[in-house]
């Protein structure tokens, strides 16, 4: 039975450090390319839906395979960059002074139940708290609780 505790060790360490995908890129990427937001959107492009740069271009993926990924996060950090090239720097311009990265405020301080965000430790809608907290537009409000709503699912809360 030996064999079956060691695959069952290899799957569990790999859903682990794809479960939050944020605690991958700090642990194995930030070191060289800095924050994940700035370096997808100043080096990276999304084409017909798929993530290239301007180096390898579409084989961007079979680069990145063989780059400091795993086969359980590959997939993972190729989501997590195309969204962060989609979206607007948002977070970045009005909240990380602040709260520092967005990967951080998720896991301490945001909430999801039914589908809805909501702030931690106070339990109120992040939609209504956000409309005079942070500086934000009436209608960058949605795009920045999509953000953070991805970020739910790409993170592991604290
Ligand atoms: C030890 C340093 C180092 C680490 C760690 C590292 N990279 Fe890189 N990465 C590089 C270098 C060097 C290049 C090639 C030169 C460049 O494009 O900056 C590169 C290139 C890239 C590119 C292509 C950029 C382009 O313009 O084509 C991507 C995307 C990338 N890395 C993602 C990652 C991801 C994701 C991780 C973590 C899983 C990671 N890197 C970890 C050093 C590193
Ligand atoms: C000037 C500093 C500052 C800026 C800018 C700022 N925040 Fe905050 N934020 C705080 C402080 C201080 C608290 C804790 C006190 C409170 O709850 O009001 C907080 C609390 C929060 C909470 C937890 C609320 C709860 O319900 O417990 C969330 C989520 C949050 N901020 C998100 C954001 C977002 C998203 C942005 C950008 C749109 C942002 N903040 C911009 C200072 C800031």
């Amino acid at each position: 039975m030996r064999w079956l505790a060691i695959v069952v060790l290899l799957i569990g360490s790999g859903a682990a450090s794809a479960a939050d995908i944020h605690l991958y890129w700090e642990n194995h990427c930030l070191e060289c390319h800095g924050h994940a937001g700035a370096f997808a959107r100043d080096r990276l492009t999304v084409e017909g839906g798929v993530l290239v740069s301007d180096r390898w271009g579409s084989g961007l993926d079979r680069f990145l395979a063989n780059h400091h990924t795993t086969p359980a996060t590959l997939e993972p950090i190729i989501a997590m960059l195309t969204a962060q090239v989609e979206s607007p720097p948002l977070y970045a311009e009005h909240c990380s002074g602040c709260h520092g990265i967005a990967a951080d405020l998720v896991r301490d301080s945001v909430e999801r139940r039914d589908d809805v965000l909501y702030g931690r430790p106070s339990g109120r809608p992040l939609a209504r708290f956000l409309a005079r907290h942070g500086g934000l537009a009436s209608d960058e409000i949605p795009v920045v609780l999509e953000s953070l709503d991805r970020l739910v699912d790409e993170t592991v809360r604290r």
